[in-house]
């Protein structure tokens, strides 16, 4: 199978955590859009969604789903999302599709956070995938000179600003071995907006798309 269709597989395997009539969380990225594509497809369909980024709004909206604004709800029992790296707890990095922060936001409301990944995205130790970090612009300088410090390369991501209207960096060359006291540090450093450590808002179960099928994951 393509990577593709590991990503399709999981998208649609996902669904079984989704009730009729709930309010769903919904993510970002192209593994995302195939479980957007499977919620439009239930028979009993769900009430609305809370999207984590404008572009999967806008697929969700296409496809005849009610979206609700984060600050109109109070709980979520499911948020679905995918992960560019997810280690041996659930831990993640996150933020390849730019959406970090509106990620967090939504997965802080939800009771479980339910991982979609295609079996590459499964590593012993988060870091190989360069770390996003959305960042205040004034700030960019000291926060790239604060990751030298620890080791890492950062450079901002050319061309984009995230739907917050703010920039990224990427950093290469971490080795993240303890991913939650790397997120607390860096959330305090001033002008972070967020970091794409979701180590406070691990996974709690991860769909893992592999060759022999889908591998569910509880953490
Ligand atoms: C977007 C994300 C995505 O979940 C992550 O980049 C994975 O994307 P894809 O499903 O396209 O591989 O964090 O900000």
């Amino acid at each position: 199978m393509t990577q593709d269709e590991l990503k399709a597989l999981v998208g649609r395997a996902a669904l079984q955590y989704v009730e009729a009539g709930s309010i769903v969380g919904v993510g970002t990225g192209s593994t995302v859009n195939h479980f957007i594509d499977a919620l439009a497809s239930m028979p009993r369909p769900v009430a609305a969604a809370v999207s984590s980024s404008t572009a999967s709004t806008e697929r969700l909206a296409a496809r005849g789903i009610r979206v609700l604004e984060a600050g109109a709800v109070e709980r979520l029992a499911v948020y679905i999302d995918g992960a560019d790296e997810i280690d041996a707890r659930g831990c993640m990095i996150k933020g390849g599709g730019a959406a970090l922060t509106r990620e967090k936001i939504v997965a802080d409301l939800a009771d479980r956070f339910v991982c979609i990944a295609d079996a590459s995205k499964r590593v012993e130790v988060l870091g190989r995938f360069p770390l996003p970090v959305e960042v205040i612009a004034m700030a960019l300088p000291q926060v790239a000179r604060r990751f030298a410090a620890l080791g890492g390369q950062a450079v901002q991501r050319p061309g984009v600003l995230t739907d917050n209207g703010h920039p990224l960096l990427d950093v290469r060359g971490l080795s993240i071995t303890d991913p939650l006291a790397m997120e607390t540090e860096v959330n305090q450093w001033p002008g972070v907006v967020s970091v794409g450590i979701f180590a406070r808002h691990r996974a709690s179960l991860c769909l893992l798309g592999t060759a022999q099928g889908v591998q569910t994951i509880h953490y």
